[in-house]
């Protein structure tokens, strides 16, 4: 077998006027969302819209709680809601929203470890790439095509 590289690859607009009328909905469900965001504790706020097959968008935001650990981020919250109303529909692609307490985000905020791992598990099921949209409050939006995209060499039930 020749040698070969596994990489990241992401996307980078400049901003979101090049973006196709859909997904600047998509990220604007996601922006909305993140306004309602239960983050008394770090002040974070993360807004997600998961756009189903059928059109039906599912939003989420994140849910903190006094004992830390206990809380969820807004994408986990949006897929497994996704998952639970729509069981066995395709989730097409997610816009996920951040806004810093107090400053003005350069780019978007990485989606953590955990919630690529839960994605990942739902493109696997489906058979088919999860599209995600990254934007801080404004500016550079990164594109992934495929949640794999995000997070090479990913763990899955083919290991089992
Ligand atoms: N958070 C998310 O909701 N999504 C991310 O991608 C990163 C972090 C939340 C978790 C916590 O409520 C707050 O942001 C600070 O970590």
């Amino acid at each position: 077998m020749e040698k070969r590289h596994i990489g990241f690859d992401i996307l980078v607009h400049p901003d979101a006027s090049g973006l196709a009328d859909a997904d600047k909905q998509l990220l604007q469900r996601a922006r909305k969302a993140l306004e309602t965001a239960y983050a008394p504790y770090s002040g974070f706020k993360v807004g997600a819209a998961v756009l189903m097959d059928s059109g039906e968008v599912v939003i989420g935001n994140n849910q903190e709680n006094a004992s830390y650990p206990s809380g969820l981020c807004a994408e986990r919250v949006a897929v497994f809601q996704a998952g639970a109303r729509f069981p066995g529909e395709i989730i097409r692609s997610i816009a996920i929203v951040a806004k810093a307490p107090g400053k003005q985000l350069s780019a978007p905020a990485a989606p953590c470890g955990n919630c690529r791992q839960s994605i990942y598990e739902y493109e696997k099921k489906q058979g088919s790439p999860i599209r995600l949209l990254l934007q801080a409050a404004e500016g550079a939006v990164y594109e992934c095509s495929s949640l794999s995209d995000l997070l090479p060499m990913g763990f899955d039930n083919s290991f089992l």
